[in-house]
């Protein structure tokens, strides 16, 4: 198997930019994960892996096989890729029996009875559906739809395998059931995978790499630790996971630490975070970072409680405070509607005002 290779990808559908110059390197084996709002072009990058969609400029390779060559005006067919795809929308046919359904591709690809039959019951067994053969999709639940469709991917031993949403059918709890037996299925295959989700918690639960998406782009590129605790801007910040941006402007940078005075006076001191900033600033913290506290100190604000919520194992407060609203999970129950806020600074990071997303 080997490595996938996007270089400088573009892709117009007329004058809308859905892919813009992306460039990335998928090694053998590794389970990648492309996240992003809805519309950010996850779609159209698997698309055009697959030979789906045509891309406009720039290059797809495996290893050396050129897929796609826009300056050279190379792109394989569909079929000569040797991908495996499962899309949300890619249903099974209907009017086949599941081993029908692997037959297809098999069939397609001029395989010989006798190694179509050794191969569907290799891809049944890999999802544990091997009683199924017989049935139709219309006996079949969503999630062994889903391990039927997985299958059918992967029968005709694919070097890439390109998921496109493929739990969203499922209720949350064999959602998450099945992405940890889909990861666990992918290690042992060793198939090189590209998995596209808009869901933060299920990419940083199965992926060895995230690329942040927005607006055709990505904006960041790495493990999912990485990615939760150092993001490189507040759009990435506010993405995964969620963040508090409490405005206030900067003071002073010193070394990896900053000082921000906040709109009541209070003064912060939190991470310098990276490039150019000067006057208005925010400070990202994580909700789950914002620490109560009894009386007033050293990075300590004094709140006031607008909202709770109880969600099991955490409680969940929103709260008005110098810089602007806060929402913070803690499990201390909060006993007044005035509180003292840590702002631990080793879990503050400086960004500039105006790159926070509109909507946090
Ligand atoms: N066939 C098409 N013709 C014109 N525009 C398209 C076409 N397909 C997608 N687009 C546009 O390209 C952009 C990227 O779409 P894409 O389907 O890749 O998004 P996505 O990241 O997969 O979103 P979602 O999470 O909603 O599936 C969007 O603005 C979309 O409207
Ligand atoms: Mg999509």
């Amino acid at each position: 198997m080997a490595d996938l290779i996007l270089e400088q990808l573009t892709i117009a559908y007329g004058d809308v930019t859905a892919v813009d110059n992306i460039s990335l390197s998928v090694p053998s084996g590794e389970f990648l994960t492309l996240l992003g709002p809805s519309g950010c072009g996850k779609s159209t990058t698997l698309f055009s892996v697959a030979g789906l969609n045509q891309a406009t400029s720039g290059v797809i390779r495996i290893g050396d096989t050129v897929l796609f060559d826009g300056g050279k005006g190379i792109s394989v067919e569909p079929e000569h890729r040797n991908i495996g795809l499962v899309f949300q929308s890619y249903a099974l046919w209907p009017h086949m029996s599941v081993g029908e359904n692997l037959a297809f591709p098999l069939k397609l690809r001029k395989v010989n009875k006798s190694e179509r039959d050794t191969r569907i019951k290799e891809a049944l067994g890999l999802v544990e559906m091997s009683d199924y053969i017989n049935r139709y999709p219309f006996e079949l639940s969503g999630g062994q739809q889903q391990r039927v469709a997985l299958a059918r991917a992967l029968v005709y031993r694919p070097g890439l395998l390109l998921l496109d949403e493929p739990l969203s059918n499922l209720d949350a709890k064999l959602r998450e059931r099945a992405r940890v037996w889909l990861r666990e299925l992918q290690e042992r295959l060793q198939v090189t995978t590209v998995y596209v989700t808009h869901d933060q918690a299920e990419a940083l639960a199965v992926s060895d790499r995230i690329a942040v998406m927005s607006e055709g782009r990505i904006r960041q590129l790495g493990t999912p630790k990485e990615i939760y605790e150092t993001p490189t801007d507040a759009f990435v910040a506010d993405f995964i996971g969620s963040s508090n941006f409490l405005k206030g402007k900067l003071i002073e940078r010193n070394g990896p630490w900053a000082t921000v005075q906040l709109s009541n006076g209070s003064v912060l001191r939190a991470g310098a975070g990276k490039g150019e900033l000067s006057g208005d600033v925010v400070i990202a913290v994580r909700p789950e970072r914002v620490e109560v506290v009894g009386e007033p100190g050293e990075n300590i604000v004094q709140v006031s409680l607008n909202s709770g919520a109880y969600l099991g194992s955490v409680y969940q407060y929103e709260v008005s405070g110098p810089g602007g609203h806060y929402r913070i999970q803690t499990s201390k129950e909060m006993s007044s509607k005035q509180a003292y806020v840590r702002i631990p600074p080793e879990a503050a990071t400086l960004f500039a005002a105006d790159s926070v997303p509109q909507a946090a």
